[in-house]
């Protein structure tokens, strides 16, 4: 049967991004069977920009029904006195809450063509492949209250409320030590154990659970501990699993070591493996239009959503040897070039990817 896609191309550089990862998604429609219907919405700013809201009703509708999502990326400079109810970034984040998306995968991996692009050296990150599962629909993100309040003094106080449910630890638990299980059968669970309560809950559900995976190894780690130990030695860690403030510090931290961010991929899945797909990178407001943004990370999660909402690993495979094969071309975009490579556009490096296949 046919499977509906829903295209969220979104703000800053996510329509000229996503326009790429639609040509392949094309061509693989007619060349390879892929039985794929695309439609496209608005959510974020420009969203906002027609309907007054980041996640109107006739995209978070169209999300419920889609068998899988590809989205751009969301915020720009113009929405940044917004407030916060209504701007772009709440219409990822809606989208993720609704759809029940917990389970947020971030592989950071180096591509040996791109060792120069890193700015460590390449012994630390050479062979690097870290998976980062970061709880995406709980903790301090979503914790109720939450707000504003004005003092008795006169003063207005911010605050935020860190919550998680042996419940949310557990369900983000396994699908850390099950996708450890297809890797080294290592996790690093990562906490503040020794001042937050809520995380010495996590510790313990993270401990107990590890049981049911004999063969997985499971460490515990601080979390500023684990950021520095991301850049003294990453290649210690196999996969990470960590709450949603955390994993978004830590999944930005960890991209970096594989020299762009804009090579990076994620899926947000529910419980049935429905999932939202989108580039690890945000808006890139600066760039935007300008056709110089690297659409590789896009395309990557095109691949992704190939592997698990598309039930096709085949075609994933093969979107992932294109683009292994353009980097062998010696075709960057701006933020991965280095001397004696060339430099490609937006779209031109889309159209590698598409000569590939
Ligand atoms: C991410 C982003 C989002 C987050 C923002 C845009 C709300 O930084 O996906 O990592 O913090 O989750
Ligand atoms: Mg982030």
């Amino acid at each position: 049967m046919t499977k509906q896609v829903l295209l969220l191309p979104g703000d800053g550089i996510g329509p000229e991004i996503v326009a790429q990862a639609v040509k392949v998604l094309d061509v693989l429609n007619t060349k390879y069977n892929l039985d794929i219907n695309m439609t496209e919405g608005l959510v974020g700013g420009a969203a906002y920009d027609v309907h007054g809201h980041p996640l109107p009703d006739e995209t978070l509708k169209a999300a419920l029904a889609a068998d899988a999502i590809l989205l751009g990326a969301v915020g720009g400079y113009q929405w940044e006195s917004l407030d916060i109810s209504v701007r772009p970034e709440k219409g990822l984040l809606g989208i993720r809450s609704n759809l029940k998306l917990f389970a947020n995968l971030r592989p950071a991996m180096l591509y040996p063509q791109l060792a120069n692009a890193s700015t460590l050296k390449p012994e630390v990150v050479s062979g690097l492949d870290i998976l980062i599962v970061r709880e995406l629909t709980g903790g301090i993100y979503f914790g109720q209250p939450r707000g504003i309040r004005t003092l008795e003094n006169g003063e207005r106080q911010g605050y935020n409320t860190y919550v998680y449910s042996e419940t949310e630890i557990k369900r983000i638990g396994h699908v850390a030590f099950q996708a450890a299980m297809k890797r080294n059968k290592k996790v690093c669970s990562v906490d503040k154990a020794n001042v937050l309560e809520v995380t010495e809950l996590w510790r313990e559900v993270m401990t107990d659970l590890a049981k049911e995976y004999p063969e997985v190894q499971l460490s515990h780690m601080y979390v500023d501990n684990a950021a520095m130990q991301l850049v003294r030695n990453p290649k210690q860690f196999d996969v990470i699993v960590t709450g949603n403030m955390f994993g978004d510090i830590l999944s930005d931290e960890a991209s970096m070591l594989t020299g762009s961010i804009g090579m990076l991929p994620s899926a947000s899945l529910d419980a049935h493996n429905k999932g939202m797909y989108e580039p690890s990178h945000g808006s890139a407001p600066d760039i935007a239009g300008q056709n110089l943004a690297n659409p590789l990370a896009t395309i990557l999660s095109a691949a992704m959503m190939l592997r698990y909402s598309l039930g096709r690993e085949d075609l994933a495979v093969k979107v992932e040897q294109a683009v292994s094969a353009v980097l062998d071309q010696g075709l960057r975009t701006g933020d991965i070039f280095s001397e004696g490579m060339t430099r490609v556009s937006t779209s031109q490096m889309g159209d590698a990817v598409v000569a590939q296949l």
